[in-house]
């Protein structure tokens, strides 16, 4: 190889390096206000390449995003892209060069607009926005109904006006991120949050479960022989009701933070991050899309006659599994099967069409009372609909699948 050659790509190599050093400084930047106990979701993809690739597709991970074409799911084209209030008052999608925008028109007026900067909820059901201003985070009037492919008001918004002044708190970011970096005020006896903007870990990521791992990754880096995980919680050896906590902490509902849900970690015991309740409403009448699963699924037969169910039973946390009914009845079939004399106890239906959907019969989707949205057009709410987990017989939805069953045949 020519000397000329060989400098110039010397440099080339010294400057891509340099480069790539950068790039991974600004990555790591950008979540350093974590702390350093922290190595990153990507730190893991390394020696965890499966789970890592799996839980890419999940909804936990795609809970929260940064606002963009690629991650909002409406539309931004007419006619979709507006929402009527009446017949003056209207909010239109607009995507301008500074970024994706809602902007309300008084008679074609306009009025107040504001950006969309972060995304929260996956979409499977829905997404909410927030933007950010002066130290405080907003949800903005409109958010998306994916059953009805359209915008709708957001829920517990006014129906008449749009309104851009609904403050988001940390809470939100505690179920919905893994970090969110914030600094509180007193103003008299209110206690009031700030939010730097950007300043946010999205997704709930192997950490956000799994606790702080730049120990893990630095001795298991530096121990490449070592084949036993050091300085990483072992889930298999927590108690069950800690394994249950792990996902108790954002799928018990809206408690009341004791301390910041940031700081909990496998093997911490939830009523350590929550005020006790001592108003339990009726368990049922509890639900809303902020789904109160564990509660529902603890009250189940299935959970109280059994010593070491939880939530693992049924899902894989690092695998997207939803609508697959057929694998779910599997697993519940490891328990209820012929051999065991405790299966389906339905006549009408033999074995092998049971098989194939426990689910909409003994866990039915049942609408929300509490988050209903307002889709465009629409004189009334369309609720939310959630899958319930209390396990049992539902003689109303049986009637409905076995109308279904019979209506495809
Ligand atoms: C340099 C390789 C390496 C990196 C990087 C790494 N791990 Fe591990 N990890 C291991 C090994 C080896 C084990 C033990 C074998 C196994 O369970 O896969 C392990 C096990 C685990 C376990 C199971 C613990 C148990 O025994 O139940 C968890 C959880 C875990 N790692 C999380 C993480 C997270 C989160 C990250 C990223 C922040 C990460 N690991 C990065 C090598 C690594
Ligand atoms: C206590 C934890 C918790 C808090 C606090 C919380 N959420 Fe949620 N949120 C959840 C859970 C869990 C789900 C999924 C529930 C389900 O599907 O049954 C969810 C679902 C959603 C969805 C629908 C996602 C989808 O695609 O299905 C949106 C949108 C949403 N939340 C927005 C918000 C906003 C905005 C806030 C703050 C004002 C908030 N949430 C506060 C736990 C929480
Ligand atoms: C929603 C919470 C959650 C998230 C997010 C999560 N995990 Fe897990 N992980 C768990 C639970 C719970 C278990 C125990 C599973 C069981 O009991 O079957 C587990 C088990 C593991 C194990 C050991 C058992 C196995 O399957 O090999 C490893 C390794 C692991 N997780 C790594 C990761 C990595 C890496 C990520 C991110 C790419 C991640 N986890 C994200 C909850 C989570
Ligand atoms: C830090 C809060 C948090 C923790 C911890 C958490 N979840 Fe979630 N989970 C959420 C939120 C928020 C959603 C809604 C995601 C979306 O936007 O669609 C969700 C959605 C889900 C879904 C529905 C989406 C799907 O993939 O089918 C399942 C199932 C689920 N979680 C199970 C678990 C299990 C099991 C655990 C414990 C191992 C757990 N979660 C721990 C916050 C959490
Ligand atoms: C870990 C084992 C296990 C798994 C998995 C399991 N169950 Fe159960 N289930 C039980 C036990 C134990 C009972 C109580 C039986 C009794 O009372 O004799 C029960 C009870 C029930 C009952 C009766 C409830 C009532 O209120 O009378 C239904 C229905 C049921 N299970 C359906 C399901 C469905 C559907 C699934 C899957 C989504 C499932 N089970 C998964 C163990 C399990
Ligand atoms: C007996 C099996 C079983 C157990 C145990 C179980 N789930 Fe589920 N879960 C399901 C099934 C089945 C679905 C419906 C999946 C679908 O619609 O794609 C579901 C759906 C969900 C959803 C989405 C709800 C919705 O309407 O979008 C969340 C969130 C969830 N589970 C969380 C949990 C948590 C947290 C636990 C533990 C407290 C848990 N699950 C225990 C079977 C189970
Ligand atoms: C078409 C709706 C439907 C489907 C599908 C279905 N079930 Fe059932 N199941 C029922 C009804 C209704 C009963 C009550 C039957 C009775 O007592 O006459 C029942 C009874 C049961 C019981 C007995 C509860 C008791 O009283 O002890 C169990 C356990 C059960 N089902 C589990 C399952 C499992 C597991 C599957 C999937 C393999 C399944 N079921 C599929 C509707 C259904």
């Amino acid at each position: 190889m020519n000397k000329r050659l060989l400098y110039v790509s010397c440099c080339i190599i010294a400057c891509i390096t340099i480069l790539s050093q950068c790039i991974n400084k600004a990555e790591k930047n950008e979540a350093a206000f974590r702390g350093p106990q922290y190595a990153g979701a990507a730190a893991c993809a390394g020696c965890h390449k499966n789970i890592f690739d799996t839980y890419m597709g999940t909804a936990h991970y795609h809970t929260s995003m940064p606002a963009n074409t690629s991650t909002v799911k409406g539309s931004f084209a007419a006619p979709d892209h507006t929402f009527t209030y009446d017949s003056a008052t209207k909010v239109v999608m607009e995507a301008r060069d500074s970024g994706l925008f809602q902007a309300a028109y008084n008679n074609d007026v306009p009025q107040e607009s504001h950006r969309f900067d972060i995304v929260v909820g996956s979409g499977r059901k829905a997404q909410t926005y927030l933007y950010w201003q002066a130290g405080k985070y907003f949800q903005l009037p409109l958010s998306y109904f994916v059953p009805a492919h359209s915008w709708a008001n957001s829920p517990g918004f006014p129906a008449d006006h749009p309104k851009f002044d609904r403050m988001i708190p940390s809470t939100c970011f505690g179920c919905h991120s893994s970090m969110v970096a914030k600094s509180t005020d007193m103003q008299g006896v209110h206690i009031v949050e700030s939010f730097e903007k950007n300043q946010v870990v999205y997704g709930i990521d192997c950490e956000r479960c799994h606790g702080p791992a730049a120990e893990h990754v630095q001795f298991q880096s530096s121990h490449p022989q070592e084949k036993k995980a050091m300085y990483m919680t072992r889930i298999a050896e927590l108690k069950n009701q800690q394994k249950l906590d792990m996902c108790a902490l954002c799928h018990s509902g809206l408690g009341t933070p004791q301390k910041s849900m940031f700081d909990f970690k496998p093997g911490d015991a939830l009523s350590g991050y929550f005020f006790p309740e001592f108003t339990a409403p009726k368990r049922t009448a509890q639900m809303d899309v902020h789904g109160t699963q564990y509660q529902l699924f603890t009250a189940s037969k299935c959970f109280m006659k059994s010593n070491d169910m939880n939530c693992s039973s049924c899902h894989n946390p690092h695998n997207s599994e939803s609508n697959n009914m057929e694998l779910f009845s599997q697993r519940c079939m490891h328990c209820h099967n012929t051999a065991s004399h405790n299966f389906c106890k339905l006549a009408e239906l033999p074995a092998n069409i049971l098989a194939k959907n426990c689910i909409d019969c003994h866990m039915p989707a049942l609408p929300s009372a509490n988050i209903t949205l307002l889709t465009n057009g629409k004189q009334s709410p369309t609720p939310d609909s959630i899958r319930t987990h209390l396990i049992t017989i539902y003689k109303e939805e049986t009637k409905k699948v076995l109308a279904r069953l019979k209506q495809a045949s």
